[in-house]
């Protein structure tokens, strides 16, 4: 093919915008491309946070973001502000990343029009359709629709062709978080001022065992949020523990947080972090709670220890390296193991060493030579 391929990268939320700017980053650098980005907007604050620091200026934002929103108002919003932009841009492909509603309408308004899909982190299963919520779907609906499906492990790749879809739209690229946080390392290095957003913290803190926490699932909203919240406060009972803990702006979310953690003198619960902010608090945590997805995989990348509270992953690489380990959201079960990596140094140790089964850093090259090839169905 030897004109310029108009490519049209749709994202939304915070975790697409980190995994998808390598990926824009190299279509921009490459005149085998006409790159557009359409932004839906479906996180506002947490987006521009990437957006910022990636130097994204999109062709197009619909700002959808609603407060609270619901998923069938988002989903409806999200088909047919999409499609207007797909008819204006008129794409030769279509790319969306994991398991968004963004990145699901998107797949879909593209297929509507006949316009081939690449999806960016493709062949993610849990076997549970409940969990994560409603990301496993919204990964399968994707999955029978995309031309070209990158998926970011050998794992992933097989449960794609377990499916029946083609091996040859199926590729292993590795994920591209990784590349993004080697780009943040590498500004970090060159501009230390862009992670010193935490110094406060590691001021008052000084001395004591830092422990970062995310947590934002929908299937864990009520009683799930609550148990981590309880854990989270008897974790910081402990004089010698440090919490840090960037609180996600869905109301569901905060209300809990706010509510069980306020105040307490070791717990910091704040506004989330930029992305070099972030990557920092992965570098002086000594291990992190969560129930993100990216964070499982950045945090083995870094040599630190992961305890997912999740039922079940989607992201079994990170457990079979041993770097990751479920936990669930049974309180005592999170503390418990808390505690184990806290106080006994071999287990520590055998959940620390720095492990890439997520990829080498170099996944955004090798997606944009893909999207340069010519696809089965175009
Ligand atoms: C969404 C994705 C989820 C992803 C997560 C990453 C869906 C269905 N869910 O979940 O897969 O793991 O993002 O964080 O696509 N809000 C703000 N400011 C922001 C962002 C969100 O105030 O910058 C609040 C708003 O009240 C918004 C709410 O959070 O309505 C929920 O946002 P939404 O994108 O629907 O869901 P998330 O729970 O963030
Ligand atoms: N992240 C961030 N600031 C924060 C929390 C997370 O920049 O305060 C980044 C993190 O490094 C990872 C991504 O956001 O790259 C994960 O997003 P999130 O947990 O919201 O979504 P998920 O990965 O679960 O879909």
């Amino acid at each position: 093919m030897n004109r310029t391929l108009r490519v049209l990268t749709i994202f939304g939320t915070r975790p697409e915008a980190v995994k998808l700017f390598p990926v824009i980053h190299a279509l921009a650098d490459d005149p085998r491309f006409d790159s557009r980005v359409c932004v839906s907007a479906q996180h506002r604050a947490m987006l521009d946070q990437v957006l910022e620091i990636a130097g994204i200026t999109p062709d197009h934002d619909l700002d959808l973001m609603r407060p609270d929103q619901s998923l069938d108002a988002l989903t409806a919003a999200l088909l047919v502000s999409l499609g207007r932009v797909m008819d204006e841009e008129k794409p030769d492909r279509v790319v969306v990343q994991g398991d968004t509603a963004t990145a699901m309408c998107g797949a879909l308004a593209a297929y509507y029009r006949k316009i081939p899909v690449a999806h960016v982190e493709a062949g993610l299963r849990s076997g549970d359709i409940y969990q994560p919520w409603p990301e496993e779907i919204n990964r399968k609906i994707i999955g029978t629709m995309a031309a070209l499906h990158l998926a970011p492990t050998e794992t992933a790749a097989a449960a794609l062709r377990a499916e029946k879809v083609d091996p040859a739209c199926v590729h292993v690229t590795g994920n591209t978080v990784i590349d993004a946080l080697h780009w943040v390392q590498d500004r970090i290095a060159a501009e230390p001022a862009l992670a010193e957003g935490l110094a406060g913290l590691e001021q008052r803190f000084a001395g004591k065992r830092i422990i970062g926490v995310t947590s934002h699932r929908r299937e864990n909203f009520g009683g799930g949020l609550e148990a981590i919240a309880d854990a989270v406060r008897r974790i910081a009972a402990r004089e010698d523990v440090a919490i840090i803990f960037p609180v996600h702006p869905n109301p569901n979310v905060r209300r809990v947080m706010d509510g069980a953690l306020a105040g307490l003198p070791n717990v910091a619960l704040i506004e989330p972090l930029d992305y070099p902010n972030f990557a920092r608090l992965l570098g002086i945590s000594e291990l992190m709670l969560t129930d993100s997805g990216g964070v499982q995989e950045e945090a083995p990348a870094l040599g630190k220890p992961v305890l997912v509270m999740r039922e079940t992953t989607e992201r079994p690489e990170g457990v079979i390296a041993g770097t990751a380990k479920l936990v669930g959201t049974d309180a005592d079960t999170i503390v418990s193991e808390t505690f184990r990596l806290l106080d006994d140094a071999d287990a520590y140790a055998a959940m620390s060493r720095a492990h890439n089964p997520f990829g080498d850093g170099r996944s955004a090259a090798r997606i944009r030579d893909l999207l340069a090839a010519p696809l089965k169905s175009s």
